[in-house]
Formats: structure tokens, C-alpha cells, sequence
């Protein structure tokens, strides 16, 4: 055992044996010894062969059977089992296919910890012993990922469970691509009374040990749309007796550049990229109707709603312009818009100072807000949140693919990292409420 791995025994143990000495304590030895501890006791525990080992497997069980948005039925069983295994309590189904795992006193404060658990429509690539086993799906985002960091996370909370002031609440979310399931949970009132949420996604640009985060807008807000263009199919020879939905649907697509390039501040980010494009088969026929889709992005809820207003414009009347038709459907059942994602300024604060005493203060980045989008967002609209990302470059396999690559890979390396991170973050937030602002502490008892 090494000298710091004792050291950090000894103080686990003490804690353990009389959780009242370090808050007898004065405050500021609370925060310079125990406080700190904290996280390098848990990433400590997390990189046990046994604890990682643990983690590994899990991951690679929900990689082979990768499930799409609101249908992870075999992942959630896999979360519960787990749990049940840890004695966990928790609440199932939430939102279809979530489930709700609760560590700690029972009573408020309340802080949740989140994971998505769905894969994609895609085929992998990567040819490896624990490749996905369904054709046409896969874990292309690492959510199999997040899914083992939160079970490692549940673990540890669990392990010192005595130590929390207040309840960690685990959120196993379904269907975060796309589908919106962060907003069903939101809806399903599990998370009334939360004072903070914290969620983590993996990436490839960051080393083991690293994380980035920004304050405020991080990730943009997210919209699909899918428009129908109907002209009238002819001879390609002919197209005096034809209207040609091709040739409007190109100009519906260059008109729709123009509504960044020319509409748009150009200090404002947005993006509208048209992504599907579906119509006609023969070299020789002017078919009926083209069908294309895409998605927008905006960081600001007001130029969200001016993007939608104007993408709907721009296709019907520039397929009037061709003498055709067109509707637009923004498909907000099956994926509703994602607000932006906007990080709490206290909380990054606090995500900054955990993941230092972690990782070390040289292993934090700040980074650019990103036009991808997140549903973790919607959390954030009901209450104080931070997402940030947690690096897993492998040196000895790098570049690593982007997520939605069908070559996509995880370092597993990084899972006792994220659940360390988690587990930290959950802990000393309670501690904090605690200990920094007495005029809280009332909360404890009366909830
Ligand atoms: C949140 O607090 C209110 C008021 O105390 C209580 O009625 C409600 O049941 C709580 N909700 C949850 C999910 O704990
Ligand atoms: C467009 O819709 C109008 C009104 O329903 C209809 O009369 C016309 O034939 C349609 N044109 C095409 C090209 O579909
Ligand atoms: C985090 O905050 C604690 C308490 O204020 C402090 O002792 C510690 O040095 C901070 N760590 C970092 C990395 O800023
Ligand atoms: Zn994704
Ligand atoms: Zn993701």
C-alpha cells in the first residue's frame, strides 16, 4: 500500500468511525483536510482492479446490446439489478425506461447526479471482441459509458453512504438523443426539491483526468424539421408538362443558408444545415414530391424562435416561388427542441474546485460553447445545473473517433475517473450546503 493510499485509508477510516469529528473540527480544517480528501479517497477506491473491473464489464454488456431512445428495457434491468445488488432503493419506470436510485439520509438536501442510457441508429465499425451485437445500432456516444460511471458513482455514495449530508438522487435517463427523455423526467416531478443536478459526457479531445467547462451558454439549443415539396412528375424530356420539385427544392436550400449568412447577427451562433435530402430515383423522371430534413441550432431561445419562424417561410414560399407546395413539420412529438444548455455560475465554480482537487487545477479547460445541443438542458430549466466533459484520449490510440462516428470507441480507462468525479461532486455539495451557508441548514430538519 503506498504512503498516500494509507493516508487516505487512515482518514477514511476515522470519518468512517466518527463522522462528527471533522465537523466539530474548526471550519477552515474542515475544508483543508477532510473536505479535499474527498475526491482523491473516491478516484482512489474507483481505480481498485476489482471496482474498475466491475465498471468495464457493465460497460461492455450495455455496449453489445445497444437500445434506442425509450426502449432501453434490457439497460435499465441491467441499472436496477445492479442496484438492487448495492441495496440501492429506487423508483422504476420513470419516464418509460428510467429509474431513479436514491443514496443517503433520505431527506432534503437534495442533489441528483444524471446518465443517458441510449444508443444510435447506426452500424459499428470498430472490430472488437465486445462489438455491438444488433445490426444498425450502437453506442456511438458513450452513454454505455455514463451508464457505468453513475452505477461506479452509486457504489462509492453507497459504500459511504453515512458520510452524506443528504440524499444523492441517480438519474438513469432514457433517450437523450433526440428523443427528449431528460424532459419526461423533468415532468415526471421525480426531481421537485433537487437544489443541483450534475451530468458528465465523455470526450475524445481531453486526456484521461481532464475536464472541460464553460459558464453559461455551453451548448446550443436544438431543433428538427422535416418539409414535404410537392411539384408534379413528368418526363425528364419534358418538364414543360412537369414542376419540378428538385429544382425548388435546391432553391429552398440555398434560400435557407441565407437565413444565418444574411439574417443572423454574425456575433449570435446559429446553424441550419439541411442533412436529408429524398426524391426522385430515374435518370429520366421528374418525380412528384422531394422530402428533405435537417436540423438549427441557436444559443438564445429568441433566435431559436426566429430560425423556426423563418425556416418555415422560406420553404413554403420559395416552393410557391416553383408553382409547388410544401409543409413543414417540426417533429416536436418524437424530438422535441432542446433548449440551450446553460451552466449555473456557482456550480461551475464548484465543478472547477472539485475536479481541481481531483484531477489537479492544471487538468481543467475552459472551452468554447459548442453548436451540439444536449438535453441535459431541460433539467437545467428547472433547476441549477452543470454539464461538463471528461476526457479518455488514448495516447496509445489516437486520434480516437468523434462521437456519432460508426468507429467511435471508449477508453475504459476513464470510468473510474467519472464515477470519482461524480461521487466527489455529490458529496462535497451536500458538505458544502452544510458547512458554507448555515443559514441552509435548516432544510435538513424541516423536509
Ligand atoms: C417536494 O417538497 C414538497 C413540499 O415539501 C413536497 O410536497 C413534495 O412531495 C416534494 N417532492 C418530492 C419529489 O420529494
Ligand atoms: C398545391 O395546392 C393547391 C391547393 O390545394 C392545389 O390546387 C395545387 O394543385 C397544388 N399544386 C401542386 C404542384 O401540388
Ligand atoms: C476548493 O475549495 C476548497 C475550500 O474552499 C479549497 O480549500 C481548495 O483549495 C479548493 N480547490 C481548488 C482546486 O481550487
Ligand atoms: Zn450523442
Ligand atoms: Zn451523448
Amino acid at each position: 500500500m503506498s504512503f498516500s493510499k494509507w493516508v487516505s485509508s487512515v482518514l477514511l477510516l476515522l470519518h468512517l468511525l466518527n463522522p462528527c469529528l471533522m465537523i466539530s473540527s474548526s471550519s477552515s480544517s474542515l475544508t483543508s483536510n477532510g473536505f479535499s480528501q474527498i475526491p482523491s479517497k473516491f478516484l482512489t477506491l474507483a481505480k481498485r482492479d476489482d471496482f474498475s473491473d466491475w465498471m468495464v464489464g457493465i460497460r461492455r454488456k450495455i455496449h453489445e446490446n445497444p437500445e434506442l431512445g425509450f426502449e432501453e428495457v434490457e439497460t435499465s434491468k441491467l441499472v436496477r439489478t445492479e442496484l438492487e445488488k448495492m441495496g440501492v432503493s429506487y423508483k422504476y419506470p420513470v419516464a418509460v425506461t428510467g429509474v431513479i436510485g436514491y443514496v443517503g439520509t433520505g431527506q432534503a438536501p437534495f442533489v441528483a447526479l444524471r446518465a443517458d442510457m441510449d444508443a444510435l441508429s447506426m452500424q459499428e465499425m470498430v472490430e472488437w471482441e465486445h462489438k455491438s451485437k444488433v445490426p444498425g445500432m450502437m453506442h456511438a456516444c458513450g452513454h454505455d459509458a455514463h451508464t457505468a460511471m453513475l452505477l461506479g458513482a452509486a457504489k462509492l455514495l453507497k459504500e459511504h453512504e453515512e458520510e452524506l449530508q443528504g440524499t444523492v438522487i441517480l438519474v438513469f435517463q432514457p433517450a437523450e438523443e433526440g428523443g427528449g427523455g431528460a424532459k419526461k423526467i423533468v415532468e415526471a416531478k421525480v426531481l421537485e426539491n433537487v437544489s443541483a443536478i450534475f451530468g458528465l459526457h465523455v470526450t475524445n479531445q481531453l486526456g484521461l483526468g481532464q475536464v472541460s467547462s464553460r459558464e453559461g451558454p455551453m451548448l446550443a439549443g436544438s431543433g428538427f424539421f422535416e418539409a414535404k415539396i410537392s411539384g408534379k412528375g413528368g418526363h425528364a424530356a419534358l418538364p414543360q408538362h412537369a414542376i419540378d420539385p428538385i429544382l425548388a427544392t435546391s432553391n429552398i436550400i440555398v434560400s435557407l443558408q441565407h437565413l444565418v449568412s444574411r439574417e443572423a447577427d454574425p456575433l449570435d451562433s446559429q446553424v441550419v444545415t439541411v442533412a436529408k435530402f429524398e426524391g426522385g430515383g430515374a435518370f429520366n423522371v421528374i418525380p412528384d414530391s422531394v422530402t428533405i430534413g435537417g436540423t438549427f441550432r441557436a444559443f438564445s431561445t429568441k433566435s431559436f424562435k426566429q430560425l423556426k419562424k423563418r425556416i418555415e417561410q422560406v420553404i413554403t414560399r420559395q416552393a410557391s416561388v416553383h408553382m409547388c407546395n410544401a409543409t413543414v413539420d417540426f417533429l416536436t412529438e418524437q424530438k422535441p427542441f432542446f433548449p440551450p444548455t446553460v451552466n449555473d455560475k456557482g456550480l461551475y465554480q464548484f465543478f472547477k474546485n472539485v475536479s481541481g482537487d481531483l484531477f489537479g487545477t492544471e487538468n481543467y479547460f475552459e472551452m468554447q460553447p459548442l453548436m451540439g445541443s444536449e438535453d441535459f438542458s431541460f433539467y437545467q430549466e428547472a433547476m441549477p445545473g452543470h454539464f461538463g466533459f471528461l476526457g479518455m484520449q488514448n495516447e496509445a490510440h489516437s486520434p480516437m473517433a468523434s462521437p456519432h462516428s460508426p468507429y467511435f470507441e471508449v477508453n475504459e480507462e476513464l470510468l473510474p475517473y467519472g464515477a470519482s468525479l461524480h461521487a466527489s461532486m455529490a458529496t462535497r455539495y451536500l458538505l458544502d450546503l452544510q458547512t458554507s451557508s448555515p443559514d441552509k441548514s435548516y432544510e435538513k430538519d424541516e423536509l
